[in-house]
């Protein structure tokens, strides 16, 4: 990111801002509400807005894709996100299994493999109960749903996975969860970007912060050296509230027979068939 620079209707709204994210690492991005955290991510993600302008560079892998769409990126430019609200970002008549295979197609992995892709990566995520791939997103819990995010942000096999407050509607447990999974799951090749209000959450899981207040970074450094070394008032602040809060402490991964307060939410509504679903996701895969 070189200069990057938003404005919305003539207002700045993110000024200049510079950082760099190497394969394998894991950036926080992080800052108040309203400090320009999702602004920023929509532009690695490459979404517009109603009267946005941009300038500046974003380079991925070398290849500057500043206000390109997604479809109007090369291949090793692609970046995937994994948003706040689970339930939002996935279809909801569509069974996880199907959404998945259809990504994995999109990008190349061969009809006969799908299947096993898709047992790869919800596996992968913790989700290899029996029958997870043929429930809805209304049959899960946020936890998990959580989790089928980023399997299908990993389906697309990203250089850079963009993780926008992915663990802020989660209960402590689930919050732990999609953590330890994006730790273990975000592999050398790919670059994450986690963005945080949260210094506590950033320290378990990134290695390097990039604070930002008002559109700009204000601050950038290794984790935990931050936390007591920060300059900034603002990360000061952040820091001291940091301090204060309990950490979760489970960092393993548990499976999901042993985790009940994030188990499935029994449902009245039964299991579509394919059949029911071939209109809806043709629609979906448009
Ligand atoms: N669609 C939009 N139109 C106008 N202003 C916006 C829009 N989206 C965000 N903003 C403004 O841009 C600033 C940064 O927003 P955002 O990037 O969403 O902050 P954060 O994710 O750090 O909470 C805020 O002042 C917000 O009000
Ligand atoms: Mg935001």
């Amino acid at each position: 990111m070189r200069n990057l620079t938003m404005r919305v209707h003539g207002r700045t709204l993110v000024d200049g801002v510079d950082f760099s994210v190497e394969p394998g690492e894991r950036l926080c991005l992080l800052g108040a509400s309203g400090s320009g955290k999702s602004l920023t991510a929509r532009a690695v993600v490459g979404q517009s807005l109603p009267g946005m302008t941009l300038s500046g560079q974003v380079l991925v892998d070398g290849c500057d894709v500043a206000g390109r769409p997604p479809s109007r990126r090369p291949a090793n430019a692609r970046v995937a996100m994994v948003f706040q609200d689970s339930a939002s970002a996935l279809h909801p008549l569509i069974t996880i299994g199907s959404q998945i295979g259809t990504t994995l197609r999109r990008h190349g992995v061969p009809a006969a493999t799908v299947r096993s892709g898709v047992d790869d990566l919800l596996a992968s995520v913790g989700l290899d109960t029996p029958g997870m791939a043929s429930r809805v997103p209304s049959q899960l819990s946020g936890g998990q749903r959580q989790r089928v995010c980023i399997a299908l942000a990993l389906a697309s096999r990203p250089g850079v996975l963009v993780a926008d407050e992915p663990t802020t509607a989660l209960d402590v447990v689930a919050q732990a969860t999609v953590l330890e999974v994006l730790r273990q799951q975000v592999g050398a090749g790919t670059a994450l970007v986690f963005i945080t209000h949260d210094l506590a959450v950033a320290t378990s899981l990134c290695e390097r912060a990039v604070v930002l207040a008002s559109g700009q970074v204000v601050e950038e450094g290794p984790l935990p050296e931050l936390l007591w070394q920060a300059k900034h008032p603002y990360t000061q602040e952040l820091s001291a509230a940091a301090y204060a809060q309990t950490l979760p402490s489970d960092q393993t991964l548990p499976s999901d027979q042993t985790l009940p307060s994030d188990q499935t939410q029994p449902s009245s509504q039964p299991l579509p068939t394919d059949q029911t679903l071939r209109a809806d996701r043709a629609a979906w895969a448009r």
